[in-house]
């Protein structure tokens, strides 16, 4: 973790804390990321609030920059312009003040199109824009643009002026974010590039035509996995993997992740943003990390040891090609 060495960071930092959230609420540092013991974790609900998100100190995260790039905001520092009524802004928060951000022209980028304002619904969970699991060729999502983030040719210099100006289709997000937070989400999105975190490839292919668009990578140690859930997720999610359910009851932890691991890759990589879901896996390069990630993902996909419980959405069928070998 890289300390921010300048003293205009620690007081801008205290303004900008003591500006959006009292910081009594505040978790832990990041980069705590000893899993907390199975006995001593009741079964969480997500946290809210800024406080609940922001580190506890003035440094730079790439953990804390993942959760950034999957949602930036929470209901109460910004809360996005309504996709439901096109045409008017009535958001909370932003320069405008009403839940838009504004292009790299200055004009107010509304949220007809869906993005909800997250550079994952811009860049998508791989971060590879249109050529990437949201283009075209793939899950075809309408709000994904060109731009590739791991592209090499692609400057992470150019990156951190498009990320806080915008273009003429992406937001600038430096209206809303802080310079810590900025660094945050370059040092995830730097850290994917140059191989400090893993690369979307090291875990998962893409895959034309074929259920989600992606197979999980070989190489993938389920016995390893289950160990890992054991000591670092099953205090939380249950020793199934069915103590909580998401998006609205419909997958259980195993069934979505056999389901959507082009996602659960980047929320295990780094937590889930204002929730108690942090980095728990452990490395010292993209190398080790991503190994812990896809170890943890082939062995989610035991449909015996980590079940739909009382999920609503049916489990993947006999010979899916997303768990691939890893199916059981
Ligand atoms: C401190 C508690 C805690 C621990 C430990 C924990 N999680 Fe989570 N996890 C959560 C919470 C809370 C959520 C968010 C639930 C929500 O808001 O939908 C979450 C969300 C997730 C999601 C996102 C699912 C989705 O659909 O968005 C995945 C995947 C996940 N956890 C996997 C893991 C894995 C794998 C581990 C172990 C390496 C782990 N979690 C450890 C609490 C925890």
């Amino acid at each position: 973790m890289l300390r921010v060495r300048s003293m205009l960071f620690v007081g801008l930092w205290g303004t900008l804390v003591g500006g959006v959230a009292c910081g009594s609420a505040r978790e832990s540092a990041p980069g705590a990321t000893a899993p907390p013991a199975v006995e001593e974790v009741a079964p969480e609900e997500p946290a809210t609030g800024a406080a609940a998100e922001a580190p506890a100190g003035p440094v730079v995260d790439d953990a804390f920059g993942g959760r950034l790039y999957d949602r930036f905001y929470d209901g109460e520092r910004f809360s996005p312009d309504r996709a439901s009524t096109p045409g008017t802004a009535d958001g909370s928060g932003g320069p405008l003040g009403n839940g838009t951000l504004l292009l790299a022209d200055g004009s107010a980028l509304l949220n007809d199109a869906g993005h909800d304002y997250r550079l994952k619904n811009f860049f998508g969970w791989d971060l590879r824009g249109a050529q990437g699991i949201y283009g075209a060729a793939y899950q075809d999502k309408a709000t994904v643009v060109e731009r590739n983030l791991l592209d090499p040719a692609f400057e992470l210099e150019e990156i951190r002026v498009l990320i806080r100006d915008g273009s003429d289709v992406v937001p600038g997000y430096g209206t809303v974010l802080d310079e810590l937070e900025l660094e945050s989400l370059l040092a995830f999105i730097g850290g994917v590039r140059e191989g400090r975190l893993p690369h979307p490839d090291r875990i998962w292919s893409l895959s034309e035509g074929t259920p989600g668009n992606y197979r999980l990578a070989p190489g993938g140690d389920a016995a390893r996995g289950k160990q890992l859930y054991a000591d670092r997720c099953a205090g939380c999610h249950g020793k199934d993997g069915t103590r909580f359910l998401f998006d609205e009851g419909a997958y259980s932890l195993g069934s979505h992740a056999r389901q959507k691991a082009y996602e659960d890759w980047l929320k295990i990589l780094n937590g889930h943003p204002f929730s108690k879901m942090k980095r728990f896996v452990r490395g010292a390069n993209g190398e080790e990390l991503g190994q812990e990630v896809l170890d943890l993902l082939a062995a989610l996909c035991d449909r015996t040891e980590f079940p739909l419980g009382a999920a609503s959405k049916p489990d993947v069928e006999e010979g899916d090609p997303r768990c691939g070998a890893y199916l059981r």
